[in-house]
C-alpha cells in the first residue's frame, strides 16, 4: 500500500511523462494500467521496464472486474486517473469512444476506487487520495478582454471532448460529496513535450516543418491557447497529490498565451535552424485551412490557486520548453516511425483531404 500509485493512461503523453519523472523517487511503486489506444505507447516507458517497481498492465478502465483485481492486488494507496480520448478533432468526427472512456470508464473506475477505499482500514482511507486530471476545455471559450478562467469558472464546454471531460469532473466532485471519497481535480491548460502523438498542433508542425510537407493552421490561426510544458504539468500533479485540499480542484497553467500562428512560426524558425535546408523558410509552407467546427477563441487559466496555496510554479520558459521538444522529436526518429505507422497516415489523410 505504501507508495504504490495506480495511474490510468500512464502509456499517453502526460501519462508517460508523469511516470517517468515520478518513478525517481525511490519510495514510490506504480502500476499503469492502459488500455493502449493509438495515443497509447509502451515505448515512452522502455527505460522503467525491467524496473521491479513498474508494472504494466494493458486493460480498459472501464472494465470493473479488472479493475477490482488490480485494487485488490496491488493495494494502492492513491490512484492518478489520465486515461481518455484526448483529441478535440477526433471528438467531433466520433463522439462515441469519449462518452465511453472519459464518462463511463471514469464511472466505473470511480465505482470500483468507492468499494476498494470503503474496505480500507480508518488510516489507510484517511491516506488514500484520487486524482483526476482535467482540463481547462470545460470552461468553454474566452473572450479577448476577458480574465482567465478561475476554479469558479461555470462550466460551459463546447466540444464533444470539452462536454464528456466536464461529465466526468461532475461525477468526481458527486463521489467526494456524496461518498467522501478523498478525490482531487486538476484542470490544466495546452501541454506541449516529448511523448505527444502527433496529431496535436505542436508535433504535428514540427514533423510537417521537418519532412517540407503543408503546416495546416485552422481559420485565421488567431486562436489562443496557454501552453505549459508537460514536465512542469505532471509536478503540479504530484504537488496536488501530495499537499491538495480534499474535494478541490485546482488550475493549472503556464501563464503563456499565444495566438497559433505564433506558435507555428516559433517552430518554423527552431527547425529551420536545427535542421537547415536549401531554400526558402518552412513558414513559406503554412497552409490556411478550413476551421474546426466550434473552435473555441481562446483559453488562458488563472493558477494563483496552486501558486499561493500548494506552492507550484511552472520552472520551463516557453522558449526553453519549446527548443528542447523541437530538439526531441528531431533527434528521435524512431520513435516518430513508429506512431506515424498505419493508422495515423489514415487519419491524417481523412482529416485533412479536405
Ligand atoms: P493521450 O491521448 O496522449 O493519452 C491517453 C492515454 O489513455 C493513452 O495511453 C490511451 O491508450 C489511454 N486510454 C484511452 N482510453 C482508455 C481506456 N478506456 N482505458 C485505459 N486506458 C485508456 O492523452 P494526454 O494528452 O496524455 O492526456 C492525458 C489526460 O490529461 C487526459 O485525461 C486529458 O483530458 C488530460 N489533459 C490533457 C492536456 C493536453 O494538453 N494534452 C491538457 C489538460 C488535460
Ligand atoms: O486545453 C487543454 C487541451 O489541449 C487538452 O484538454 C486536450 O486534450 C488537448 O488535445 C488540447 O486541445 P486543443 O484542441 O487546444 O489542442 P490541439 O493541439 O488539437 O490544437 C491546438 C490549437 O491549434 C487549436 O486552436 C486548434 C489548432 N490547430 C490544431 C491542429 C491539430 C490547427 O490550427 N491545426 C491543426 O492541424
Amino acid at each position: 500500500m505504501q507508495n504504490m500509485i495506480l495511474v490510468t493512461g500512464g502509456a499517453g503523453f502526460i501519462g508517460s511523462n508523469f511516470i517517468l519523472q515520478r518513478i525517481q523517487e525511490q519510495a514510490t511503486s506504480i502500476v499503469n494500467l492502459d488500455k493502449l489506444t493509438y495515443a497509447g505507447n509502451p515505448h515512452n516507458l522502455e527505460t522503467v521496464s525491467s524496473d521491479s517497481r513498474y508494472k504494466f498492465v494493458q486493460g480498459d478502465i472501464g472494465d470493473r472486474a479488472l479493475m477490482r483485481q488490480l485494487l485488490g492486488t496491488h493495494h494502492p494507496c492513491a490512484i492518478v486517473h489520465f486515461a481518455a480520448e484526448s483529441h478535440v478533432d477526433r471528438s467531433i468526427r466520433g463522439p462515441e469512444d469519449f462518452v465511453r472512456t472519459n464518462i463511463d470508464g471514469t464511472f466505473a473506475l470511480l465505482e470500483e476506487t468507492r468499494a476498494y477505499w470503503s474496505a480500507l482500514s480508518d488510516e489507510q482511507r484517511k491516506s488514500f487520495r484520487f486524482v483526476h486530471v482535467s482540463t481547462d476545455e470545460v470552461y468553454g471559450s474566452l473572450g479577448p478582454d476577458d480574465p482567465p478562467f478561475s476554479e469558479s469558472t461555470p462550466y460551459a464546454p463546447n466540444s464533444p471532448y470539452a462536454a464528456s471531460k466536464a461529465a466526468s469532473d461532475h461525477l468526481v466532485r458527486a463521489y467526494h460529496h456524496t461518498y467522501g471519497l478523498p478525490t482531487l481535480t486538476t484542470n490544466c491548460s495546452n501541454n506541449y513535450g516529448r511523448f505527444q502523438f502527433p496529431e496535436k498542433l505542436i508535433p504535428l508542425m514540427i514533423l510537417n516543418a521537418r519532412d517540407g510537407k503543408a503546416l495546416p493552421v485552422y481559420g485565421d490561426g488567431q486562436n489562443v491557447r496557454d501552453w505549459l510544458y508537460v514536465e512542469d504539468h505532471c509536478a503540479a500533479i504530484a504537488t496536488v497529490l501530495r499537499r491538495g485540499r480534499l474535494g478541490d480542484t485546482y488550475n493549472i497553467g503556464g501563464w503563456n498565451e499565444k495566438p497559433n500562428l505564433e506558435i507555428v512560426h516559433m517552430i518554423c524558425d527552431l527547425v529551420d535552424e536545427m535542421a537547415p535546408r536549401a531554400g526558402n523558410s518552412r513558414r513559406d509552407l503554412i497552409t490556411f485551412v478550413k476551421d474546426r467546427p466550434g473552435h473555441d477563441r481562446r483559453y488562458a487559466m488563472d493558477a494563483r490557486k496552486i501558486e499561493r496555496e500548494l506552492g507550484w510554479r511552472p520552472k520551463a520558459t516557453f522558449e526553453s520548453g519549446i527548443r528542447e521538444t523541437v530538439r526531441w522529436y528531431l533527434e528521435n526518429e524512431a520513435w516518430v516511425r513508429d506512431v506515424t505507422s498505419g493508422s495515423y497516415r489514415q487519419w491524417v489523410a481523412t482529416h485533412y483531404s479536405g
